[in-house]
């Protein structure tokens, strides 16, 4: 099939290169012309394992092409709308002018029949509205078709989906809709994908719902990780130990420094505004707490170390591990890890931060922090060491080795990664976050 998809960030580059790789013939369209420059030598803009590989072989065949032109849509007869959802200025509400400047722009190039498919995260009542837009300007129809992917498994995630969403219109429109999605994720269905096929409304709740679910998960057990402080449980026995009920599950279960990144702070904050808009804010008034426990995590990390420090942090040295939001990623944003680091260097610290992926972006938003290429060069004469994004060479650190470069003998485990009876027996001071 011929597809276009509009907006190259993390979502629309990978869903153009894996639908290019799954054999179709794609167009990505960005305003950004770096971006589309980049993508267009084969060269992915930002850190995403396995996207490199297949922008450069779909390339190759002459089956995937980037342009900053809305015009080189034409020809194509499904079009993807990726772009970026962010948090609106001065309110909790979602931004929707990239989504309906996408919608606006690609209006004037729809072909009778052709089907306009949303994969943005956009607040419940968005797609009718978009609808009503696509069918008054053109002969085309809309879809919505929610993403699940994750950072770091992007590419996975998005040729082998772990279920499809559509959100459809009613009668023969949506017929023909589903019939147009059916072809274009041939594959996963041939592979016994779970589909969904639903109304737009449920299509969009389905998406915020789940961010929801597993920002809740998380700030859950982060609850538990407080009160495992002060009554000396260790959260990561209590989360396997629930874990095993297989109800429960125990993904999305580890305590630590909290969520963040570009979607389950965001969407949590735009879904609680759209739900007091709808007149229904007290049904997921939760979701404040939800956030307010990951935030106060942040301050849990920060306080530590200021404790080990004995409350005299201005010019002491701290390595910070980690910046990127999650593993695998370079991305910074809302990084509760990157928070940590500029907080600490608020409050007068000497802190020196690294990261195996996320430095340069990390520079570019923060310039007045000090980072160093690798573990080593940051917690040289530190007196602390706080670990705050779970890259596996952290997670590998030997207590003997960090000892051989630090000044101090102090750790805190941000994320609950380190054995702590390894570290002790090395004589150090092991601090994680609700467990002893
Ligand atoms: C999230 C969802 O997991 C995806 O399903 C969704 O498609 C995506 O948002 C989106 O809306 O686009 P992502 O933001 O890539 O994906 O990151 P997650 O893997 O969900 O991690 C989010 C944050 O939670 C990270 O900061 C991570 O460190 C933290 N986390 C995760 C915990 O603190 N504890 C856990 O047990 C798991």
């Amino acid at each position: 099939m011929k597809l276009s998809v509009i907006g190259c960030g993390y979502l629309g580059a990978v869903h153009a290169a894996s639908m290019a790789e799954l054999g179709h013939e794609v167009v990505g369209i960005d305003v950004d012309a770096a971006k589309i420059e980049s993508l267009t030598r084969g060269e992915a803009p930002f850190f995403e394992p396995g996207l490199p590989e297949i922008l450069k072989s779909a390339i190759a065949t002459g089956r995937l092409k980037f342009s900053t032109e809305m015009s080189d849509v034409a020809g194509a007869s499904v079009h993807f709308i990726a772009v970026g959802t962010p948090q609106q200025r001065g309110s909790y509400a979602a931004d929707l002018t990239y989504v309906d400047a996408a919608v606006a722009g690609l209006i004037p190039y729809l072909a009778e029949g052709d089907l306009v498919v949303g994969k943005s995260t956009v607040p419940v009542g968005t797609a009718g509205r978009l609808a009503t837009m696509v069918t008054e300007g053109s002969g085309a129809q809309l879809a919505w078709n929610p993403e699940f992917l994750r950072e770091g498994f992007a590419v996975k995630d998005t040729i082998s989906p772990d279920r499809l969403v559509y959100g459809l219109p009613g009668g023969e429109a949506g017929e023909r809709a589903k019939a147009q999605l059916d072809e274009v994720y041939a594959t996963a269905l041939s592979n016994d994908t779970p589909l969904v096929t639903t109304d737009y409304a449920t299509a969009e709740l389905v998406k915020v719902s789940a961010n929801a679910f597993l920002a809740t998960k998380i700030s859950f057990i982060n609850a538990m990780a407080e009160i495992a402080e002060v009554t000396g449980a260790d959260v990561t026995q209590l989360a396997d130990a629930i874990g095993f009920d297989t109800r429960i599950g125990r993904r999305f279960l580890n305590a630590g420094v909290g969520f963040g990144g570009g979607c389950l702070p965001k969407d949590i904050r735009a879904f609680t505004a759209r739900a007091e808009e709808l007149g229904r804010g007290e049904s997921v008034a939760f979701l404040k707490e939800v956030d307010a426990i990951n935030l106060r995590r942040r301050d849990r990390v920060v306080n530590l170390v200021v404790d080990a420090l004995g409350g005299e942090v201005f010019e002491k040295k701290v390595a910070v591990l980690g910046l990127a939001f999650k593993p695998f990623s370079d991305d910074i944003r809302d990084s509760p890890a990157l928070d940590v680091a500029v907080r600490l260097h608020g409050l007068g610290a000497a802190v020196t931060a690294t990261d195996p992926e996320a430095i340069a972006n990390s520079r570019r938003v923060h310039p007045q922090l000090t980072f160093a290429e690798d573990a080593d060069d940051a917690m040289r004469d530190a007196e602390v060491v706080v670990l705050v994004t779970e890259w596996n060479e952290f997670r590998e650190l030997k207590p003997e080795h960090v000892a051989s470069l630090t000044a101090g003998r102090t750790i805190i485990d941000g994320r609950n990664v380190l054995d702590a009876d390894e570290w002790r027996a090395a004589s150090w001071k092991y601090v994680g976050l609700g467990r002893p």
